[in-house]
């Protein structure tokens, strides 16, 4: 037996089969890789040191494997493997329709953020231009969600979210809000702005390395959840955003891609009287069942 076969052999005593069929896949997978690229000791030990500092730098705060998967697309695959969204199998029937794209849930997020009533402005005073954002929550047969819980979180016009400020005490551009009888949903909030990645680690290297950018396309992250259905963890990306073609974690999906309107100073949809220029934008979110 060869060193290759002898490795994947040395699992046969596995009791948890598909622990089995992973490590064995990876080690074809591994020794494929090495001899393809006839890997010299130097490249390997840089490799070691690559992954033992972006070990080093993982913490409570900070995951730099995940950043990692997520510029490697890897993160996205596992969620496109994981979140059919039933696209193509629906699309004939005349009351059905496909469940929202899911896209990466970043390091950002943060549970219990704080309540807001629909209608709410979430944005406690971060800067930038005040935007509105509503829609529909409503199940792939078309019918709405009641009650459905949106965990929203986003960028201010700098680019940065509030968990990004040192000083920053409360919640800026984040909230929870619960859909309405209709399963209806609308807050205010800022135009969410395109931002780099944290790129001042391993993976900040590799970026470099390749010649590709830390950047993100502009937009707001929903995470929708409701009994009976599979949590959503999405964004809306902003239709005249750079970096939608070079997003650095490659999480544009185009259904995801709303236009978000840009108005001079009017009486807003909700019949609120803004003196400055202000964004509105529509994102309709359809759930799968959880099965
Ligand atoms: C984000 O959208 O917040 C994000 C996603 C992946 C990596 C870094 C940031
Ligand atoms: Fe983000």
């Amino acid at each position: 037996m060869n060193l290759e076969d002898r490795v994947v052999a040395s699992f046969d005593g596995a009791k948890d089969e598909r622990f089995r069929e992973i490590a064995t896949s990876l080690v074809r997978h591994l020794h494929a890789f090495l001899a393809d690229v006839q890997l010299t000791e130097d490249e390997w030990a840089t490799a070691i040191d690559f992954l033992t500092r972006t070990g080093q730098l993982c913490d409570d705060k900070r995951q730099e494997f995940i950043l990692l998967s997520d510029v490697l697309g890897a993160s996205m695959a596992v969620i496109d493997i994981n979140h059919p969204t039933g696209g193509r199998e629906l699309a004939s029937g005349p009351s059905t329709r496909a469940a929202t794209e899911s896209t990466v849930l970043g390091p950002f997020f943060v549970a219990g953020a704080p309540e807001f009533a629909l209608g709410d402005d979430i944005s406690g005073g971060a800067p930038g231009t005040p935007c509105h954002l509503s829609g529909t929550v409503t199940n792939t047969a078309g019918e709405p969600v009641p009650g459905a819980v949106l965990e929203i979180w986003q960028s201010d016009e700098d680019g940065r979210y509030d968990v990004q400020y040192a000083d920053l005490d409360h919640a800026r551009g984040r909230g929870r809000l619960r859909a309405d009888g209709a399963g209806r949903y609308a807050f205010w909030s800022v135009h969410p702005e395109a931002y780099p990645i944290p790129d001042d680690g391993p993976v900040g290297e590799l970026l470099a390395a390749a010649g590709r950018g830390p950047m993100r396309p502009a937009h707001v992250h929903f995470m929708v959840s409701a009994p009976g259905y599979r949590t959503l963890v999405t964004h809306v990306f902003t239709a005249d955003s750079a970096h939608l073609d070079d997003d650095a974690v490659f999480g544009v999906k185009r259904p995801l891609i709303v236009d978000f309107e840009r108005h001079e100073p009017c009486r807003a949809p909700d019949g609120r009287e803004l003196a400055e220029p202000f964004h509105t934008a529509r994102f309709d979110i359809v759930l799968a069942a959880d099965r």
